[in-house]
């Protein structure tokens, strides 16, 4: 009885000193390694952000891996594919940071799996035509840029650390598309109007990336004095206007809002209301491509599912010499 209460008191002073630790790594702005204590609602909410950015990834791999076998030349079919393996990439590095958080991968797989967990909502919406792919890396890779710098000064060290080597992989992702709308944009005038069509369609979801407005975004507060949100929503949002206006002159594109013009007072684009109707719609389900979305990714899961099995069945061996040959 007597060692329960002490081993009870020494649990809540370790608590106590981890605690204080975790508070004082927050304030000196430093990092927080899987080790460290931290708080269980810190936890949850990284496992919750990390694994749906590693969906993201995941799924984002489908508009346009729909395009490999379609480009327009051999370069082109290269490079998507260069850039479509590389959103694996980030999956994975995503994924392994947040196991570093106690979950393991085959839970974040299942929810993904089940519907249970979200995904960015961009990826509900169909690639139709080639130009939509230059559209995808200039504007969606545009914007996770936005908001993925900031997230490499993320006070959880695993999550930081991915973040640096992914965005350096997104710069990249970026040029590509705005280089394939800047070949259309001067090619014939059927070309250049599927560059503008394209970018017409992808601007306003493009532009929700960021999330619903500061107002309505909750758990931002919480989010942001634990260092893991440097910037608002509407911030990171009004520092992707002011970087793609001029990125579309120099296209020679427009952006389909008319209400975007320069602020003098502010220093900054104003810019329109978005639809946020249209947002939270496609975020419960009812986007144009939610139900193909998951249904790839639940084919390709189970289709590969021997894969799995004789990876880990060779893996097991690997480390298991002895138990293999007694089975064989
Ligand atoms: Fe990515
Ligand atoms: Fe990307």
């Amino acid at each position: 009885m007597s060692a329960d209460v002490s081993s009870l008191q020494e649990a809540r002073e370790d608590a106590a000193a981890g605690e204080a630790r975790f508070e004082q790594l927050i304030a000196e702005d430093s990092r927080v390694e899987p080790r460290d204590w931290m708080p269980e609602q810190y936890r949850k909410t990284l496992v919750r952000q990390v694994s749906q950015h590693a969906h993201s990834e995941i799924i984002g791999m489908q508009p346009e891996g729909n395009w490999i076998t379609r480009a327009p030349s051999l370069k082109r079919k290269a490079i998507l594919m260069a850039k479509v393996q590389d959103e694996a990439g980030h999956g994975l590095y995503l994924y392994s940071a947040a196991e570093t958080l106690g979950t393991p991968r085959d839970e974040m797989y299942q929810q993904l799996y089940t519907g249970k967990a979200k995904y960015s909502s961009i990826f509900n919406y169909p690639a139709r035509t080639w130009a939509d792919i230059g559209a995808i890396g200039w504007l969606v890779d545009g914007a996770a840029i936005c908001n993925q710098v900031p997230l490499c000064r993320a006070s959880y060290g695993p999550y930081g650390r991915a973040m640096v080597r992914i965005c350096k992989e997104e710069s990249f992702h970026q040029r590509q598309g705005w280089e394939i709308l800047h070949t259309l944009a001067h090619g014939t005038e059927a070309q250049k109007q599927m560059a503008q069509e394209a970018v017409d369609r992808f601007y306003g979801p493009a532009l929700q990336m960021f999330g619903p407005p500061d107002a309505d975004s909750p758990n931002s507060q919480q989010s942001m004095s634990w260092n893991i949100k440097r910037f608002s929503n509407d911030e990171l949002r009004q520092r992707f206007v002011d970087m793609i206006v001029p990125q579309a002159e120099a296209l020679g594109l427009t952006l389909p809002d008319p209400e975007l013009r320069w602020n003098e007072e502010r220093g900054h684009y104003d810019f329109g209301e978005l639809d946020w109707d249209e947002f939270f719609t496609v975020l419960k389900g009812g986007g144009p491509c939610n139900r193909q979305r998951m249904d790839h990714y639940r084919r390709a899961r189970d289709e590969g599912a021997w894969v799995r099995e004789a990876a880990a069945a060779y893996a097991q061996r690997q480390t298991a010499p002895q138990a293999g040959l007694l089975g064989a």
